[in-house]
């Protein structure tokens, strides 16, 4: 040893950018320097620099972007704004605002499957409804499993390929659509094509997108042996589908309250395939961590302090990067007069229907 002390070396900072909002500073970390200690700071920060908040990102290893905002872009009355259905691309979902102003869409083409989080009233149905309102002038079919009797998209049924209401009708639904799902894998295979987005256009079934609100219904079971195994059934194909669906067109969008370990290990593993998340303002930690964990750590603790104010705002989370952003206000009214609309749009899928034989 020298006697040297160990000098630690400060990140290099960039200059401070002014944007609309506020301002974003960049931060290049040295080999060994982490995000934590931001990330601890960022509450810190808001009352020092007196901002509404302070976001602390770290889109790859090594960058930090801290990203000041003078008031809350979310809050405006610009969001209410009605999605434009007809200029989107194919799979692709107008469903709000972020909090840089940009538009948010979500889309099936590039993340399969989503997961809808949310305490109750926290904006998964109104989410529900930008989806149908979307999708519902493309070719794409459209499926609903609500056991909450269908309240909610009962609404849609006119552009709804097939609805299930009750967990019996649920397993008759995922049945059809694991149905549908090897007959398309079996196309595939003797067209030598890897999914349904390598065939030609003339041959390309319609791309599926199921709706599921309130997935906690598919899982709790009474006690009856009839409904544990119903439940088990719902799982496997849930499962199942989500597994197998994305390169065949078939996509899932999972919406619920409760989505902890008291549904059984189920629900876990279809967690680990639903690539994208929205999380609504939540209650408890085990939704949010279930939810955000294991793609948007930092944004754990964010989604269980939305206040009521704040209804539609969410966390939406793909791998590699997460987002405040906040749903169109669009009415159940306004959707459900969307989908009568393109009621013709609906696809037919022989397996889908009633009476299409199994
Ligand atoms: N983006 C939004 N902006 C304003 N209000 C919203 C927004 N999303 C939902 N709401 C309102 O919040 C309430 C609950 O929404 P809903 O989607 O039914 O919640 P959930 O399905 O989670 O129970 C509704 O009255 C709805 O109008
Ligand atoms: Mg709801």
């Amino acid at each position: 040893m020298d006697g040297k002390k160990l000098r630690p070396i400060p990140p290099r900072l960039g200059h401070a950018k002014r944007t609309t909002l506020g301002f974003t500073l960049r931060i290049h970390m040295h080999p060994g320097q982490t995000v934590e200690p931001y990330l601890a700071a960022a509450e810190a920060f808001t009352h020092a620099w007196r901002v509404h908040a302070v976001r602390v990102t770290s889109p790859r290893r090594g960058l930090i972007v801290v990203t000041a905002l003078k008031s809350d872009p979310l809050m405006g009355a610009e969001v209410g704004a009605p999605p434009m259905p007809s200029t989107l691309p194919l799979l692709t979902v107008r469903a709000g605002r972020t909090e840089d102003t940009g538009d948010w869409t979500l889309s099936f083409r590039e993340v399969p499957h989503w997961l809808i989080a949310g305490a109750t009233q926290s904006g998964k149905s109104t989410l529900l409804s930008a989806v149908v309102a979307s999708l519902a002038p493309q070719p794409v079919a459209l499926v609903g499993i609500d056991c909450k009797g269908g309240l909610e998209l009962g609404m849609y049924d006119s552009r709804l390929s097939a609805l299930a209401c009750t967990p019996k009708e649920a397993v008759q639904l995922l049945t059809r659509l694991e149905r549908e799902l090897l007959h398309r894998m079996r196309f595939c295979r003797t067209m030598h094509a890897r999914g349904i987005w390598d065939l030609d256009s003339e041959l390309r079934p319609d791309p599926i997108v199921v709706l599921v609100d309130e997935v906690a219904e598919l899982y709790l079971s009474d006690g009856s042996k009839e409904s544990r195994e119903l439940r088990a059934q719902c799982s496997t194909l849930l499962l199942r589908v989500a597994q197998l669906g994305a390169a065949l067109g078939i996509h899932l969008v999972v919406a619920g309250q409760r989505i902890g370990s008291e549904l059984g290990p189920g629900v876990t593993a279809l967690r680990a395939q639903l690539g994208g998340r929205v999380c609504h303002a939540v209650h408890d930690e085990e939704t949010a961590q279930m939810a955000l964990g294991d793609l948007a750590p930092e944004a754990v603790e964010l989604v269980q302090r939305f206040s009521s104010a704040e209804k539609g705002v969410a966390i939406s989370a793909v791998s590699g990067e997460w987002r405040r952003v906040r749903s169109t206000r669009i009415s159940r009214e306004e959707s459900k007069a969307i989908a009568e609309t393109h009621a013709g749009m609906t696809p037919y899928i022989r397996t889908l229907m009633e009476g299409g034989d199994l």
